[in-house]
């Protein structure tokens, strides 16, 4: 399986932060926000990795994280010109996908749990048909794509940005599809707001009966960090569980370590590099615990 971050957008609602930088290289707490949804496909076995940008970011994004080679993983980036809506990932990445399945994640979502990997798993990463998404329960339906289910959790529709929400389930920005979704999203027209939405592939798969809608329980932590107060809300989450924990929340070199990707020499160059910060110590830290 593929996977695909989507890190471009412009970033507007959350200017003047973003005006001069990317939203996803700003940071959450001790770490530019794209480490945490790359430190998820990364947890999840996914190696290959395309991260989609604006053009003005790419530079920004290659010198933070290169090939992707000294965590053991690959990483390629593609250019989108325009805004012109999440599902335009697959347009882009049409080549980088080939003749597999894919997994999409947006760069400005977070996910914490303990049991969030077995959630997120069993919706396998070697699918062959269909497509599976995740809806968790909010406080502000009208800001998401909303889930209405009937009373045996039957998904009846999926609606983006509702103004009158049927439900409280908000979708959300980790998405896994069968090679179909390519052809799909080719076919795609804009919507009202001109943007190619991903909440138009998911109906899709949905009448065709081929969409899986599985609940994150509240004792998984997700964050859309798209306004001002979720960005302090996440940093000042991730300060307080990794305080509590003594273990960091996506650590791309702590997980590629313990994947195996790569060696404890190269894990302690790593450290090195950023010598005597709390990361480079959290990092040496770590080889000692093996
Ligand atoms: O976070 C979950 C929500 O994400 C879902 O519930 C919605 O159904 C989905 O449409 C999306 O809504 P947002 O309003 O949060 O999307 P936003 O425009 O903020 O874009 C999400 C990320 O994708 C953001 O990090 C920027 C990136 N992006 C967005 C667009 C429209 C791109 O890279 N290119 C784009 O063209």
């Amino acid at each position: 399986m593929k996977g695909i971050i989507m890190a471009g957008g412009l970033g507007t609602r959350l200017y003047p932060l973003t005006k001069a930088i990317s939203k996803h290289l700003i940071p959450i707490y001790d770490k530019p926000m794209i480490y945490y949804p790359l430190s998820i496909l990364m947890k999840l076995d996914i190696t290959d990795i395309l991260i989609i940008c604006t053009e003005k970011d790419i530079e920004s994004y290659k010198e933070l994280l290169g090939d992707g080679s000294h965590i053991g993983i690959s990483i390629s980036y593609m250019v989108q010109q325009k805004p012109k809506g999440i599902a335009h990932a697959f347009i882009i990445g049409e080549d980088f996908i080939g003749k597999d399945s894919v997994a999409l994640i947006l760069g400005d979502n977070i996910f914490y749990g303990n049991n969030l990997l077995n959630v997120l798993q069993s919706s396998d990463n070697d699918r062959i048909e269909g497509a599976t998404i995740f809806a968790y329960e909010v406080k502000d339906p009208m800001k998401y794509g909303i889930v209405e289910f009937d009373d045996n959790n039957k998904v009846l529709s999926i609606e983006e940005k509702p103004n009158f929400p049927k439900s409280k389930y908000a979708v959300v920005g980790l998405y896994f599809y069968d090679n179909k979704v390519v052809d799909i999203a080719k076919k795609l027209k804009p919507s009202s707001r001109l943007e190619l939405e991903i909440t138009d592939i998911n109906n899709i798969y949905r009448k065709d009966n081929k969409l899986e809608v599985k609940l994150l329980q509240p004792t998984i932590k997700w964050f859309d960090t798209g306004t001002y107060k979720n960005l302090l809300d996440a940093s000042t989450f991730v300060e307080h569980t990794q305080n509590e924990h003594s273990r960091y929340i996506g650590c791309i070199e702590e997980i590629a370590y313990e994947k195996g990707y790569i060696s404890h020499e190269q894990l302690i160059k790593i450290a090195n590099s950023m010598r005597n910060t709390e990361y480079s110590k959290y990092l040496e830290s770590i080889v000692r615990e093996k």
